[in-house]
């Protein structure tokens, strides 16, 4: 089975060919990404109507370039999926748009996929991973702790209450101008930092529900850095340390606090621990991951970093996974903003 998948819903544009075979093993025919980052990055964040117009320049010369390195024509396509959400709405317009509109001229089957689901099955397109798993979602927008279930089957254990991780890392990547995005730079600096100069809080440490909050943890930051009379790079390098290891820490009492409630869920034994997302690129907060799961006798699963980001192989992965268990959906299947992946926070006001 072949599927092309289509990614629009923030500041990449992205097209990705899977093909699974019947044994149930999947390959990476290509995943072409073209990255906004030179366009927004001045802004310090992404400006969603450029990312929008961006996304109508490049979806073409992305797709043809994905056929192209799959080396493989439209008919051998078995479906196409795009990614209808949750995300910046002009964005996913465009590339569910143009999802719909090739599997309609291929008369192919198509999936309109929650780009949360694409990262939450990322793990299992090259790696056995069985469910139920827990996973932990960790990007610019998202910060949630999700038992998986099945394919459509989600339960959502925790999210934030304010930031998401990663918007944590840029928002303090910000304060010590330091470029967007802020993630990776802080993991570089915080290599070279004391991560012991600084007592910064470990926002809900402790609570029983996996929630999380960035907000007390970021202001405490700003507050070191009025507190020095200048910043020297040494003093970056361990404000990156010391916020860098709070995050941390936040996360393991978190994961640990999510296990205990994922197993009250499910009489299945929970064997595996996945992150995904951008954030999930950290090569600390992996480690620290990797112990934790071991400590608890499951197993850790991450995708590779290409896999972890935003990007179409994901999407056109969810597609598959989606289409064996039976589900397609309609041409005029509507693009969401907000797009809960567990039903029950359909009506409710915090972000997807
Ligand atoms: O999943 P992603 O590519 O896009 C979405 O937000 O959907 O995630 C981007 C986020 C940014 O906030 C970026 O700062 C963060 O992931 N990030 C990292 C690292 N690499 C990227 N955060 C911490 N450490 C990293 N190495
Ligand atoms: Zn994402």
């Amino acid at each position: 089975m072949i599927f092309l998948g289509l990614e629009t819903t923030c500041d990449e544009t992205s097209a990705g060919v899977i093909v699974r075979d019947n044994t149930g093993h999947a390959r990476i025919l290509s995943n072409v990404i073209s990255s906004q980052l030179a366009l927004h990055a001045p802004y310090g964040g992404v400006v969603p109507e450029l990312a929008a117009r961006a996304h109508v320049e490049n979806m073409d010369v992305v797709i043809s370039e994905a056929m192209a390195q799959a080396q493989i024509s439209f008919q051998d396509l078995d479906g196409v999926a795009a990614a209808a959400g949750p995300g910046l709405i002009g964005g996913v317009i465009v590339g569910l748009t143009a999802g719909k509109a090739l599997a309609l001229a291929l008369n192919k089957p198509f999936c309109a996929i929650n780009h949360l689901e694409a990262h939450a099955l990322s793990a299992r397109l090259e790696h056995h991973v069985p469910f139920p798993y827990l996973l932990l979602l960790v990007s610019g927008g998202h910060t949630q702790l999700i038992a998986v279930l099945g394919v459509g089957q989600y339960h959502r254990l925790g999210t934030t209450i304010d930031d998401a991780a990663g918007e944590a890392f840029d928002k303090v990547a910000k304060m010590l101008d330091l470029p967007y995005p802020g993630g990776p730079i802080v993991e570089e600096l915080a290599l070279k930092g004391d991560a012991a100069r600084f007592a910064l809080p470990r926002p809900m440490l402790g609570k029983l529900e996996p929630d999380f909050s960035f907000s007390g943890l970021k202001t405490a930051v700003r507050h070191v850095i009025v507190s020095l009379p200048h910043i020297t790079d040494q003093d970056k390098a361990d404000i990156c340390a010391c916020f860098q290891a709070a995050m941390l820490d936040v996360f393991a009492d978190r994961v640990i606090a999510a296990m205990r409630v994922m197993q009250n869920l499910t009489s299945d034994k929970v064997r595996t621990m996945v992150a995904a997302g951008g954030v999930a690129a950290n090569a600390q907060l992996r480690s620290a991951l990797a112990r934790l799961a071991k400590s608890h006798g499951m197993d850790f699963v991450c995708p590779k970093l290409e896999l972890c980001g935003d990007n179409g192989a994901m999407i056109a992965w969810a597609g598959i996974e989606r289409i064996r268990m039976g589900y397609r959906d309609e041409y005029d299947f509507a693009p969401r903003a907000r797009w809960p992946l567990d039903a029950r926070f359909e009506n409710t006001k915090q972000k997807a």
